[in-house]
């Protein structure tokens, strides 16, 4: 029984066991398995979501466990229950508890509270542990190894939790990234410090993406319900496009991906572009997480 709350807590063994399980996940999706059966697992989201809620459901579901599903807008929350009751609760109904929450730190907090295996689903801009599982997961699939590859990260370092995780994981793998983003919403210095102390990584930051050589360019919308000013959002959200012209210069071999929802973004003509990954990328979403909830579930 184990919780997982951040990538930071992982050391490179256990994000390969991971990805190794969900390499074996992915040749029995569509194959009814037993290895959840009698579970029941919370799904407690209190921030929007799709890919993420309805590919933990299809990955609890393909195990043979049941769903729990917690609806924020209809629940006690609305009458001023505090999230450490709901926590407590909901860990004497289920045998696990994924969690999405705008608190930074709340899966942390959940996982104090409960006996069962608490995953966490995203913590406001903090940490998207399996997110960058399914990311690792998917350029491994693609590119056969992550160290020595060549990464830009575009968009909202600041406040998008996704990005956060990743960097931490591709410095884990000895990845050369490449940061790009307007000043103000360049990646936190405490987390540059970090993957520089732990891994020896020194990311490069840039004002524009050069994609000539580079192997992977992962994309994240403007995190708008992150900025106090809607306003600024939105300018800074027409500043980022990475169009066809963008991609002329880049190589065959360009690996885009992004974790989804894309807005304006990336515009719609990409998706045919045969570099466009990024639906892969989400589908692979279901087999790392049948391994998240088998390792976190079961051992
Ligand atoms: C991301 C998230 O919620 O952090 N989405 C996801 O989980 N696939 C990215 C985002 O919302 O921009």
């Amino acid at each position: 029984m184990r919780d997982l709350i951040s990538i930071r807590d992982l050391e490179k063994k256990d994000v390969d066991s991971f990805l190794s399980e969900a390499a074996k996940m992915e040749k029995l999706v569509g194959k009814p398995q037993k290895t959840l059966a009698g579970k029941l697992i919370a799904s407690m989201f209190f921030e929007p979501s799709t890919r993420t809620n309805m590919s933990f459901q299809a990955a609890a579901k393909r195990l043979g466990a049941k769903i729990l599903t917690f609806h924020s807008s209809t629940s006690s929350a609305v009458k001023g229950e505090n999230l450490a009751d709901t926590i407590r609760m909901m860990d004497g109904y289920a045998d696990a508890i994924v969690l999405r929450h705008p608190m930074e730190g709340a899966a942390r907090f959940a996982a104090d509270l409960a006996a069962c295996p608490v995953i966490n689903a995203g913590d406001g801009g903090n940490q998207h542990p399996t997110q960058t599982l399914i990311d690792l997961y998917t350029i491994k699939k693609l590119k056969g190894k992550i160290g020595g590859l060549d990464i830009t990260l575009l968009g909202d370092l600041k406040h998008a939790r996704s990005m956060r995780s990743l960097l931490y994981g591709l410095a884990m793998y000895g990845a050369e990234v490449t940061l790009v983003s307007p000043p103000a919403l360049r990646m936190d210095e405490d987390i540059l410090k970090e993957v520089k102390a732990k891994f020896g990584a020194k990311p490069a930051q840039a004002a524009e993406a050069k994609l000539k050589g580079c192997d992977v360019l992962y994309v994240c919308r403007i995190q708008k319900e992150r900025f106090s000013d809607s306003y600024e959002a939105e300018r800074m959200q027409r500043e980022f496009r990475v169009d066809m012209e963008m991609l002329k210069d880049a190589d065959s071999k360009l690996a885009i991906l992004h974790p989804l929802p894309k807005v304006d973004e990336i515009p719609p003509e990409v998706d045919a572009d045969p570099r466009a990954k990024y639906f892969e990328q989400a589908k692979n979403g279901v087999p790392v997480r049948m391994a998240v909830l088998k390792k976190c579930i079961l051992s």
